[in-house]
């Protein structure tokens, strides 16, 4: 579909990926509704969409994982614009963690914001698209842990599979009512998420792991571009990093070489993340809570 002139709401348009998408879009013409949690990186994604001759319908700050506030959002939304044409779910946290290490708080958290998010925004305004019939595109930034199972990426990955299963049965649900549907799975990017990631891991290690993860990272911009590529050709399934390409394709076409990388691949991570003073269990439930000196660090 073309772009120009369609009313677009982007979810965790304050930074990264969705920041770099909301501008892409709003340089095709498309009239943006741009939300995040974080207030100040919004004001100042509006800001820079504005003094490139951008328009901003509409810049709410708003928690995606609290039904209530996307339930206001959609009325306020609806009542001043009427529904929707693109619906773009960006917004997303990250932890990397052994099972064995982690919180409740933790596996709640990633599963309210990235799976709770996105399925809020779903069900609060495309029925209004369904009504309207005028058809428009819904899309969802998953991650290459939608189809890969990265190591330390139990709750993550999680999120990021059902994403993708919702998105393709989206995909032929929503096609009689010419409701486009793609889901975005991108490699390592250059985003805020590189610092905000949880790791369950002791500093010296989160440090290694930044360094190694950016070093393989592409930037936001690039995966900007093949969503919006995605919306105007209307691809359902996009993979943006050359690597992960050719991982899915042995994983779906030669299992035993992706068995080994997968082998080999969780043992860099291991050995890369894991330190003789590797933290212990923290939540209340563990047995071994009397080691306190896990370090729960954000890098
Ligand atoms: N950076 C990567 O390497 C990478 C790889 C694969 C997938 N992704 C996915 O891309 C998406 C965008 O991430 P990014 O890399 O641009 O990171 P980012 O941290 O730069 O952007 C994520 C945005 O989501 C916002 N956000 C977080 N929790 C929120 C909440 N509860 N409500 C509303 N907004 C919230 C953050 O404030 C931030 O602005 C995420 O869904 C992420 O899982 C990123």
């Amino acid at each position: 579909m073309e772009i120009r002139g369609k009313k677009a709401l982007v979810t965790g348009a304050a930074s990264g990926i969705g920041r770099a998408t909301a501008l892409a879009m709003a340089e095709r013409g498309a009239r943006l509704f741009i939300t995040d949690i974080d207030s100040q990186g919004l004001e100042e994604t509006r800001r820079e969409i504005e003094a490139r001759g951008g328009e901003v319908c509409l810049c709410r700050p708003l928690d995606v994982s609290d039904y209530e506030a996307m339930r206001n959002l959609a009325e306020e939304i609806h009542a001043g614009f009427g529904p929707l044409d693109i619906l773009a779910n960006i917004a997303g946290v990250a932890l990397f963690s052994q099972v064995e290490d982690m919180t409740h708080e933790q596996w709640r958290r990633v599963v309210d914001v990235n799976l709770w998010g996105p399925y809020h925004a779903i069900e609060c305004f495309v029925p209004e698209m369904v009504r309207a019939g005028r058809g428009g595109h819904v899309l969802t930034v998953s991650s290459t842990a939608g189809i890969i199972g990265l190591p330390w990426h139990v709750v993550y990955a999680g999120t990021k599979h059902a994403l993708v299963g919702s998105s393709e049965v989206l995909r032929y649900d929503l096609r009689k009512h010419g409701i486009g549907v793609s889901v975005i799975l991108p490699g390592a990017v250059n985003t805020g998420l590189v610092r905000t990631t949880v790791i369950n891991a002791d500093e010296d290690a989160c440090d290694r792991g930044r360094r190694i993860f950016a070093r393989h990272a592409i930037p936001p911009e690039r995966v900007a571009r093949f969503i919006v590529d995605a919306i105007e050709k209307n691809r359902f399934m996009v993979i943006t990093n050359p690597d992960i390409k050719l991982l899915y394709f042995l994983k779906r076409f030669f299992p035993p070489a992706y068995e080994l990388i997968m082998r080999a691949m969780t043992w860099f991570v291991d050995h890369t993340l894991t330190r003789k003073t590797m933290c212990q269990p923290s939540h209340p439930y563990s047995s071994s809570t009397k080691h306190k000196d896990h370090g729960l660090s954000h890098i």
